[in-house]
C-alpha cells in the first residue's frame, strides 16, 4: 500500500476521536507515525489509556505518548457528559496492549518531526495543548508541520458556551498559540462538524458491514447520540472525522480562508473563534460537507478492517 502523508494523531478519545483514528488508520493516503493523548474530555490517565485500547483496537503500531495532564494556563475541564466517565463508555474495548512510549508528547511529536524526510501533517482533535507545547518548545520545527488540520472552534457559535467551542474553551491560550504560528491550519468547527450528522440508519448501515470494529464503531454511534438527542439533535454531530475528511477527501468540504483570531480574555466570549478578512488569512475553514459521502467514507473504512 502506497503510503503517503506522515500524520501525528493528537486528541483526547472520546467517541469522535476514535472514529477520526479509525478513518485515518483505514485510509491507503495516511501513515500514522505517532499518536498523542491530550486532556480534555476526561483526564489524561483515561485519555491515555482509552488511546492505548483503541490503537489495540484499530491495529495502529505507531508509538503512544501521554501529553499534558493540564491546559497551559487554565484549569481541567471534562466532558463526562458527552464521553461518560471512562471517557469512552460505551462497547467492551480490548486491554490497552499498544505499548506507551517512554516519551511525552511534545518529546514524542519532536521526534517524529525530526527524523521525517517530509513535513508532517499534525491532526488534532482535542484541546491544542500538546500542540501549542511543542510550538512553544521547539519552534525551530515549524518547517517540519506541513499542516495542522484540526477540530475546535465554531465561526457562528459555540456548543459548551454560546461562543465557545469545547476544545477550544479548556486551552483557549494553546489555541492562540497554534492559530498565531504562521503554521497553515485547517480548521474544522462546528460551522461543518454540526453538518457531520450521522443518523440511526447510518448507524445500522455501519454494524452490517459486520466486522469487530464496525460493531465498536455502531455503538459508539449509539452511544454518542444519546447525548446529543437529549438535547434535540437529528443525529450524532461526528466532529473529529471531519479533521480527517479534509486529509483524506477535501472534495467533500466547502470551505474559505480566514483569518481566525482566538478571544482569551472575553468575560463572556472565552475561547471564541472569531473569523474575519480583516488581515491576512491563517486557516482554511470548513463549512459544509456532503452528509452522505461522509457517511458512505466511514462505511467504507469500517470495510477495511478484518474480523479481529
Ligand atoms: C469536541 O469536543 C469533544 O467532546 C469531541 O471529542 C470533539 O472533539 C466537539 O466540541
Ligand atoms: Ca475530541
Amino acid at each position: 500500500m502506497n503510503k503517503l502523508r506522515p500524520v501525528i494523531l493528537d486528541g483526547d478519545p472520546g467517541h469522535d476521536d476514535a472514529i477520526a483514528w479509525m478513518l485515518a488508520k483505514a485510509s491507503p493516503m495516511l501513515d500514522i507515525r505517532a499518536v498523542t493523548s491530550v486532556c480534555g474530555n476526561q483526564t489524561i490517565e483515561k485519555t491515555t489509556c482509552n488511546a492505548q485500547r483503541v490503537c489495540t483496537l484499530l491495529g495502529i503500531r505507531a508509538p503512544v505518548a501521554m501529553g499534558k495532564p493540564a491546559p497551559l494556563l487554565a484549569r481541567p475541564m471534562n466532558a463526562p457528559s458527552v464521553h461518560g466517565q471512562s471517557g469512552l463508555d460505551g462497547p467492551v474495548l480490548p486491554e490497552p496492549n499498544a505499548p506507551l512510549s517512554p516519551l511525552r508528547s511534545v518529546a514524542l511529536m519532536a521526534k517524529v518531526l525530526r527524523e521525517s524526510e517530509t513535513p508532517v501533517t499534525i491532526v488534532p482533535t482535542g484541546p491544542l495543548t500538546n500542540v501549542a507545547a511543542l510550538l512553544l518548545a521547539h519552534p525551530e520545527l515549524k518547517p517540519k508541520i506541513e499542516t495542522i488540520s484540526l477540530m475546535g472552534g465554531g465561526i457562528t457559535h459555540g456548543n459548551w458556551t454560546p461562543a465557545a467551542e469545547f476544545n477550544i474553551l479548556v486551552d483557549p491560550e494553546a489555541a492562540k498559540t497554534v492559530f498565531e504560528s504562521g503554521v497553515p491550519i485547517i480548521m474544522s468547527g462546528l460551522d461543518v462538524t454540526e453538518r457531520a450528522l450521522l443518523f440511526p440508519a447510518d448507524f445500522e448501515r455501519i454494524r452490517r458491514v459486520g466486522n469487530r470494529v464496525a460493531h465498536v464503531v455502531a455503538d459508539w454511534l449509539e452511544f454518542f447520540y444519546g447525548f446529543h438527542r437529549e438535547l434535540g439533535y437529528a443525529g450524532a454531530p461526528v466532529h473529529d472525522p471531519v479533521a480527517v475528511v479534509s486529509l483524506v477527501r477535501p472534495d467533500l468540504l466547502t470551505s474559505r480562508p480566514l483569518c481566525v483570531e482566538i478571544e482569551t480574555r472575553g468575560e463572556y466570549c472565552r475561547g471564541a473563534t472569531v473569523g474575519h478578512d480583516r488581515a491576512p488569512a491563517n486557516a482554511l475553514v470548513n463549512f459544509d460537507i456532503d452528509r452522505g459521502g461522509f457517511a458512505d467514507l466511514l462505511v467504507e473504512a469500517v470495510g477495511t478492517y478484518g474480523e479481529e
